[in-house]
Formats: structure tokens, sequence, C-alpha cells
């Protein structure tokens, strides 16, 4: 499963881009209102910042004007990922843009049928937003099992499914179970998924043990690096 994360917050991205774990980032007007910034001077930022693909967002409505708006956000950076909704412009936008070569992610979808559709129109990500149908009382992981479902059934569709608008841990992990393609973490959610108190109290046990031991790995030398011994034997 490939996890991007979900902000327009260029320290939270730099900060987790260093985990090594992120493969790449969506925004949304949202995102990119709170974030306070020039939007076209922070997705450049973030493309430098993750090798991955980069959502960014159409602000029209109209067919012609979010292909006009998704060909200028396409020519920012190689990685941008033009973002429309799911929409009859939207993805008529979609199958220009793909056609073009662009990267497409088909956002705000919250129906099997809607994702059968952006798949049609060539999406390279399809959206569903797990966390607000949830809210709604709908079961948001019921909808990423139908997508799948379908997608599987017709191997030559290449359209990724990119579970959204996600709350928890468990909505990863059940979406990751569903086979889902791709998971966008709010920083908060990613950082969560490391933490069990299990792990935290079984490695306090370890160094309190090893203490015990009164042995260190790295041998201090005169100069307070590792000595040669040290370093013959991890040559
Ligand atoms: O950015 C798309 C989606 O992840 C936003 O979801 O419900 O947290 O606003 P939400």
């Amino acid at each position: 499963m490939k996890f991007f994360v979900d902000t327009a917050d260029v320290e939270e991205i730099r900060d987790l881009a260093a985990t090594g774990l992120v493969d790449g980032i969506t925004t949304n007007p949202s995102l990119i209102a709170k974030s306070g910034r020039d939007f076209f001077e922070v997705i450049t930022e973030i493309c430098g910042l993750v090798a991955g693909p980069v959502s960014a967002e159409v602000a029209a409505t109209d067919h012609a004007t979010m292909l006009a708006e998704g060909r200028v956000l396409a020519a920012l950076a190689p990685n941008v990922c033009v973002k429309v909704p799911l929409t009859p412009d939207g993805l008529k936008t979609c199958k220009a843009l793909t056609d073009d070569g662009h990267q497409v992610n088909v956002t705000l979808c919250f129906s099997a049928a809607q994702a059968l559709l952006a798949a049609k129109a060539g999406a390279t990500f399809i959206s569903p937003f797990v966390g607000r149908l949830d809210d709604i009382g709908v079961d948001g992981l019921q909808l990423i099992a139908d997508i799948v479902e379908i997608y599987d059934a017709y191997p030559n569709l290449s359209t990724e499914v990119l579970v959204a608008s996600v709350r928890n841990a468990a909505h990863v992990v059940e979406s990751a179970k569903l086979g889902a393609h791709v998971a966008t973490l709010p920083p908060a959610t990613l950082r969560a998924m490391y933490k069990h108190p299990l792990t935290d109290k079984g490695l306090e046990a370890f160094l309190a043990d090893w203490a015990k031991t009164g042995q260190t790995i790295l041998k201090p030398t005169s100069s307070g690096g590792a000595n040669a011994e040290s370093k013959r034997r991890s040559a």
C-alpha cells in the first residue's frame, strides 16, 4: 500500500518525508487555504520535497476552465497530479488531461457508480472519502470494498484506489486488507500508526536490562569516536 500525506503544511511534509515512508502528497482547496500560502509556491515547494505524485486541485467547475487550470498546474512540476471533482465536467476534464499524459486524481467520490465512471474516464487515482461517509452513518469502508471488487473484475483498468478522508489507523489497516492501492493520511494519523503502549513498555525494559550488562556496542575512543575494533567489525 502506498502512503500519501494529506496536507499542504510544508514543515509537516519535510518531517514525514524524512521517514522514507511517504509516497506522495494530496492537497485540496481547504488545505491550501489553511496553509495561508500562495498556491503555486506551496505546490512547487511540495513537489521538490516528495518525488511521488502531488495532488493539486482545480478551482473551476466548468470543463473549459478546469482544463486550462489543470494544464497550468501540471506545468508546475513533473510530479503534479491534477485533482478534479467527480462531476460530468470534472470527468470530461479528467479524460482530456489523461489523454494529454497528465496524472489525474478524481476527488469527492462517495459511490461505486461514481468510481466506475472515473475509471472509464481514465483517472490515475480515485479518491473515495471514507471519513465523510462514516460521519453521516454510512459505512465508508464498504465503499472501498465495492470499488476494489469492481476494479479487480477488470484487470485492464489502471485507476488506483486512493483512500481519502482517513480519520484513524483502522481506516488504513482495513483499507489495506481490502487491497486499496493508496491511503492519504493526515500527519497525525501517520504518526499514530507507530504507537503502541506495549512497544514503549518493551523497549523500556530492554534498555533497562541492557544497561545492567554494563556493555556498549560502540566502544568509545580517546577522541570519543568508535574504536578501530568496532570499525573493523562493522566493515
Ligand atoms: O484531501 C482529500 C480528503 O482526504 C479530505 O478529507 O474529510 O479530512 O476533509 P477530509
